[in-house]
């Protein structure tokens, strides 16, 4: 077996002094593994990882899905997947050492005679590849067949782990789709795997640039200052994507926008944006902070008025007709599943109290993009003539967390010339012109980090449950009111969206 030590590795930066963190003897078991998460992203982070030096020598990687397949089937799909999708250069030595620890089971979650499969494909590998009995189990799969993979994983004596190894369980969301099932799912979960074997994927966690909230903010003197009800107006969060649902109606329709991405990614942006400084940088001290947040949400009276959601509809773009979401395979014709949602909501502590969250997000809008704007208040006094200020906006600060990463700060300037005029500028922080690192994928990140048994980046149940309870009587108040409002496909979202803030005094960014 050989081993491409991590300080020759070409892909690593020799000014790059730190310890870098290897993930020591392990594998990872994917259940699921035929889906698109698994090919799209998975499986090329396990390249990139392996690429970068940072998996050790015989790490082992097994898959499990209803195929006639052999390991070098399955070897042939994780190559074709790494060289369609891998961040980084394909390298053969890389991928002849990754391809040596690949396994395939055949079979479905309720085949006894599978799991006994993989019992000894994981003690061979550990004999052959020198996993040393460490296991993550990636269920990357529907909710509905979680129950039954960590009860055979429990009965087939994969849970738990022998002596001074470890093993792991790696949950993708949805985490339910209320609270109630959010409960039930984490006590099946928790009847098998110790609340530290569990690792709940929030892949937004994973971003560097939604890292670098915890930096900006804290490792830092002249933002935390400002940061609080004195000097902020209000804060936007928006996640938009300009696709559709793509393929994706089977389990889009009946979840929808607000429980697809503002139950975890937004209010996670959200806990991260308002907490308190942690006591560290340690699991149990980020989900204290975080669950603070959480629980001193306060959703408006009026729910009418304080939410929105919308379906997107037909539009002609760039010359080609686009479907509506109706018209989507798949969809119910009469379904009232959200594309877009938009809530306020309120955190009822003394650094927030009366400074409004603004979360939305959508599919099909005008341009991809995610980001994080604290807009403040306007100077309490101007000494300029109200003419000079006329086109002087709010000053913000904007976490660009992607596609274009970086952090802008806007502020207003005088205009060159004999008279006093005043105009918005931007100062800009941009990643690629600042570093010459580029970021790991998201799932990179989080891969090691569930390999290293570090958990400061997976929500725990209680921040999920937490979650669910904001957006329970938000999805209750809509399931009982009406229709979804229509926006067309490419634009920023409904008019109803507009009105929303209007009625607040306030409008929503063209980012
Ligand atoms: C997923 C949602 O969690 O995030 C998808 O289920 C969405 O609907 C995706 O498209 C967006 O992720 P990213 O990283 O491309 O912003």
């Amino acid at each position: 077996m050989s081993t491409i030590p991590v300080w020759d590795n070409p892909l690593r930066d020799p000014r790059d002094r730190r310890l870098p963190r290897i993930a020591g003897p392990s594998g990872l078991v994917i259940f699921g593994v035929t889906g698109d998460l698994s090919r799209k992203k998975l499986m090329p982070a396990v390249y990139d990882l392996a690429n970068r030096g940072l998996l050790p020598p015989g790490f082992s990687l097994v898959g499990f899905a209803r195929r006639d397949w052999e390991d070098e089937d399955f070897a042939q799909i994780v190559h074709d997947a790494v060289r369609e999708h891998a961040r980084t250069p394909f390298r053969e030595e890389v991928w002849q050492q990754l391809a040596e620890g690949m396994r395939f089971i055949p079979g479905d979650f309720s085949d006894d005679e599978a799991f006994e499969q993989l019992r000894k494909a994981v003690e061979e590998l550990d004999a052959s590849q020198g996993t040393g009995g460490n296991f993550a189990f990636y269920l990357s799969v529907p909710p509905k067949f979680f129950p039954k993979v960590v009860e055979q994983l429990k009965k087939h004596g994969l849970a738990k782990a022998p002596d001074g190894s470890w093993r792991r369980a790696v949950i993708e969301k949805p985490f339910g789709h209320d609270l109630a099932s959010a409960r039930e799912l984490n006590a099946v979960v928790h009847d098998v795997f110790e609340p530290d074997q569990v690792f709940r994927i929030d892949h937004y966690l994973g971003k560097e640039t939604v890292q670098n909230i915890l930096a900006l903010r804290f490792a830092n003197t002249m933002f935390e200052p400002i940061w609080n009800r004195s000097f902020v107006d209000h804060v936007q969060i928006t996640m938009a994507e300009d696709i559709g649902i793509g393929g994706r109606a089977g389990y889009y329709d009946g979840i929808g926008a607000a429980r697809d991405v503002i139950q975890n990614h937004l209010l996670q942006l959200m806990a991260l944006t308002a907490m308190e400084e942690p006591a560290s940088f340690d699991a149990d001290a980020l989900l204290t902070e975080k669950l603070k947040v959480l629980k001193a949400v306060k959703l408006p009276e009026d729910l009418g008025r304080h939410t929105v959601r919308a379906q997107y509809a037909a539009a002609w773009q760039g010359g080609e007709k686009v479907r509506g979401y109706l018209e989507e395979e798949g969809t119910d014709p009469a379904s009232t599943t959200d594309t877009f949602a938009a809530v306020k909501l309120n955190i009822d502590n003394r650094r927030w109290a009366g400074v409004p969250f603004y979360l939305r997000t959508g599919k099909r809008l005008g341009r991809r993009v995610t980001e994080i704007a604290v807009v403040f208040q306007r100077a309490p006094h101007s000494p300029f003539d109200s003419t000079a200020t006329e086109e002087l906006g709010q000053n913000a600060i904007v976490i660009r967390v992607q596609p274009d990463e970086g952090i802008t700060v806007r502020f207003g300037s005088k205009v060159p010339g004999t008279s006093m005029e005043i105009r918005d500028v931007t100062m800009d922080f941009a990643y690629g012109e600042s570093f010459t690192e580029s970021s790991p994928e998201a799932y990179e990140r989080l891969i090691l980090d569930v390999l290293l048994g570090d958990a400061n980046l997976f929500p725990r149940h209680q921040e999920v449950e937490e979650s669910w309870k904001i957006l329970d009587p938000i999805e209750e108040y809509w399931a009982t009111h009406g229709k979804p409002a229509q926006y067309a496909s490419g634009s920023w979202g409904p008019e109803e969206a507009d009105e929303m803030l209007a009625r607040d005094g306030r409008s929503w960014r063209r980012p």
